[in-house]
């Protein structure tokens, strides 16, 4: 397997890059059909306008609604494109990944079971639908290297670890965005004349919130952690970070309410700033912001006694806890 030659962003010209890469999805896919998943992140919003340049209504654009996204995410991105001119079909998914994931608590074991129902299950169902051949996917170098490094099996990765996607789901995939880092994908985000909700939209990782829910993700505790990031998500929106999230904790903590011992959950927030996500600082929030955040978390999600805030740096911590 060739070593991926990266594009910095310094070498980037964002014009260029679009046209060769949508004449190259356009040379692999022929005449044919391809289908690829919105998420809405920067990679998948970029994918989705160069392969609609390169394809049109050969493209089918679905979003895969996995029951772990957040508050109201598949409405909301598929209007955005609406108005773009993409057409985006909500596909519900959620019984498929809540029953994959029950019981499951090692994290590289969780990663893996939402991969087998993304790509197994629900692209392998799409591509039968649809009569694709081709899968295109946001998929980008950092992706890549944490994969290959061991640190973290990231949803997306398979030529790279010796997986033939052809032989294990049916289907080929098409990489477009694989030289590049998210600085980059930002800029080629701006260039598609995509909204800059979208290339500033902050990351937010294929697991979705199973991501960040340390212990077993069912439906209930991806309740209680997507209220907190809602809340997470308003307060730190102005610090304009790289990333900021909440995790919600296996192990309880005795709490009190109203005079009466309550031993509930533990919600961790974190705050990154980072340029690439290869290495990131827990950004310096100010306590009066803290002080908000553990005030709304604890009184607006039920069941939650204790609010951290993580002060490590990555590495040693990786930016999401699974
Ligand atoms: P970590 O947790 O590895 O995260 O320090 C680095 C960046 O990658 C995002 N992330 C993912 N993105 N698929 C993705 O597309 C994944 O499986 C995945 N896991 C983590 C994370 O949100 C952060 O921006």
């Amino acid at each position: 397997m060739a070593a991926i030659k990266e594009v910095t962003v310094k070498e980037l010209n964002p014009q260029e890059f679009i046209k060769d890469k949508a004449e190259e999805i356009s040379r692999a896919v022929g005449s044919g059909i391809a289908i690829n998943a919105l998420s809405g992140g920067v990679d998948s919003s970029v994918v989705t306008m160069l392969g609609h340049k390169a394809l049109g209504d050969r493209l089918k654009t679905y979003f895969i609604d996995n029951g772990i996204m957040r508050e109201g995410e598949p409405q909301q991105i598929a209007s955005v494109f609406k108005k773009l001119g993409v057409n985006v079909e909500i596909v519900n998914a959620q019984d498929e990944f809540f029953n994959a994931l029950k019981g499951i608590i090692d994290p590289e074991e969780k990663r893996e079971a939402i991969t087998q129902t993304f790509y197994k299950k629900v692209f392998g169902n799409l591509v039968k639908k649809s009569e694709a051949k081709y899968l295109l996917q946001g998929t980008i170098l950092t992706d890549v290297d944490e994969t290959i490094a061991g640190i973290k099996r990231q949803h997306n990765v398979f030529e790279q670890l010796g997986i033939d996607p052809q032989q294990a789901f049916g289907y080929k995939i098409i990489e477009p965005l694989v030289q590049l880092r998210k600085d980059g994908v930002r800029k080629v985000a701006e260039a598609l004349a995509l909204p800059s909700s979208i290339y500033n939209r902050m990351p937010f990782p294929g697991p979705a919130l199973s991501a960040r829910v340390i212990g077993e993700a069912t439906s209930e505790r991806i309740a209680v952690v997507r209220k907190a990031t809602s809340i997470v998500e308003e307060e730190l929106a102005s610090t304009k970070a790289f990333q900021y999230m909440a995790i919600l904790h296996q192990d309880r903590a005795t709490g009190m309410r109203q005079g009466k011992r309550d031993f509930g959950m533990q919600i961790e927030v974190r705050c990154w700033d980072s340029i690439d996500a290869r290495q990131a600082r827990p950004t310096r929030l100010g306590f009066d912001v803290l002080d908000k955040l553990a005030s709304r978390i604890t009184s607006e999600v039920p069941g939650v006694v204790s609010v951290t805030y993580n002060i490590t740096t990555k590495p040693p911590s990786t930016m999401e806890a699974v």
